[in-house]
This record gives C-alpha cells, sequence and structure tokens, in this order.
C-alpha cells in the first residue's frame, strides 16, 4: 500500500507523513531529503548547481538509510534543493530510487512534490496538503525561533513564495495536486486536526 502524499513547504505535509506512517505501520520517504542530499553534496564539492552530470552520480550512490535530516535542514539547502530539481535527468534517478523504496513491503507513505503526479501515479490514496502562504510562513519562522535560529517573517514569507514559484513552474514533473488527490487544507488547523483529517480521508479512502 502507497499513500502519496504532495504540497508545498512548511504546508505540514512531512509531520503528517511520518505520523501516518506510524498509525498505518508503513515505511516513510521524505522525499525531499533526496533532493536536498544532491544539492548537499554538489555544494560542498563548490560545484554550480547545474551540473547534472555530479548531480546524477550522486544520486546513483545515494544511500536512503544513510540520509542525515538534521545536516540537511538548512534553508540554503532547501534553496538548492529546488534548483536542482529542475533537472529532468537527475530527477529520473532520483524517482526510480523512491519507487523502489515504496514497492518494499509493507508499504509506503511518501511526501513531496510529485509523488501523486509522478512517482506513484498509483497510489492507493493521495493527499495534497495546502496552506496560506502566510499561515506557512508563520508557521516556519516559529520553527526557526524555537531552534534559536534568526528568523524574520517577511523574508520568510519572501522565501516560500519564491520556492513554491519555481517548483510549481518547471516544466518537469512541477507540484500540482494530482486529478485523484484529496485536498486538505490545514491553513486553521493544529497538526492533531490535520492528522485525524487526514486519517478519515485514508479510512474512506481503503
Ligand atoms: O520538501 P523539501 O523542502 O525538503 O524539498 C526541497 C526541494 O526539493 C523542493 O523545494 C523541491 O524543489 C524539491 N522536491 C521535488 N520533488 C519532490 C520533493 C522535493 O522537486 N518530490
Amino acid at each position: 500500500m502507497i499513500i502519496a502524499i504532495d504540497g508545498p513547504a512548511a504546508s505540514g505535509k512531512g509531520t503528517l507523513a511520518r505520523r501516518l506512517a506510524a498509525y498505518y505501520k508503513l515505511n516513510h520517504l521524505d522525499t525531499g531529503l533526496t533532493y536536498r542530499a544532491v544539492a548537499a553534496a554538489l555544494l560542498a564539492k563548490g560545484l554550480p548547481l547545474g551540473d547534472e552530470g555530479v548531480a546524477i552520480d550522486v544520486a546513483r550512490n545515494l544511500d536512503l538509510a544513510k540520509m542525515d535530516k538534521s545536516a540537511l535542514a538548512a534553508h540554503e539547502i532547501g534553496e538548492a534543493a529546488s534548483r536542482v530539481a529542475v533537472l529532468g535527468g537527475l530527477r529520473e534517478e532520483l524517482v526510480r530510487l523512491q519507487q523502489s523504496f515504496g514497492n518494499k513491503a509493507p508499504g509506503a507513505v511518501l511526501d513531496g512534490r510529485d509523488i501523486g503526479t509522478v512517482v506513484c501515479p498509483d497510489a492507493k490514496v493521495k493527499l495534497f496538503v495546502t496552506a496560506t502562504s502566510e499561515a506557512r510562513a508563520k508557521r516556519r519562522t516559529n520553527e526557526m525561533l524555537s531552534k534559536g535560529q534568526e528568523a524574520e517573517f517577511e523574508s520568510v514569507l519572501d522565501d516560500l513564495k519564491r520556492r513554491d514559484a519555481r517548483d510549481s513552474s518547471r516544466s518537469v514533473a512541477p507540484m500540482k495536486q494530482a486529478d485523484d488527490a484529496h485536498l486538505l487544507d490545514t491553513t486553521e488547523m493544529d497538526i492533531e486536526t490535520a492528522f485525524q483529517a487526514a486519517v478519515d480521508i485514508i479510512d474512506r479512502a481503503l
């Protein structure tokens, strides 16, 4: 069984995906980490983010079990990830990796931008998780402040909008709600309410 979760940055999809995987006893893959890992490797080598040959090479040697979420969380890595994510050949490589993860028993929750449209078009249930850009920027700002990082609402909002625009306008696998995905708008929801709403949708679809 595959549950596909897509949506923009800071929509709550990552937390939801993790909790849903625990609840339904499925594996979980945050596919954003695969793009972040490739971007981080290019940055570390001092190579341009458009170097698709090296990017593909890094992707081929990527060990999903060894990706370190905390080392890849930085804002600059997210920004760089969205730049490498426009490379079609790299995406093919990462999609293959993500699909083989999803095909392992007992199934998985995958979250990202193109899970319902490209990676797992036959997923049992698809959710598109969204919230207004203001709500998402507020959450992201609070999250950064609570970690002791500097954050300013207006600049977080600008960054989110720029990244969303790049992710939804690229020609390969743009961020998009799949035709058969359920829309979950979490603007007015806390994480517990969003989780319950997601479980209701999924249970009805199973
Ligand atoms: O979700 P996260 O912020 O970690 O994703 C980082 C970037 O990776 C996104 O902005 C997007 O450009 C890219 N991405 C993607 N397809 C996915 C997951 C992430 O293009 N399935």
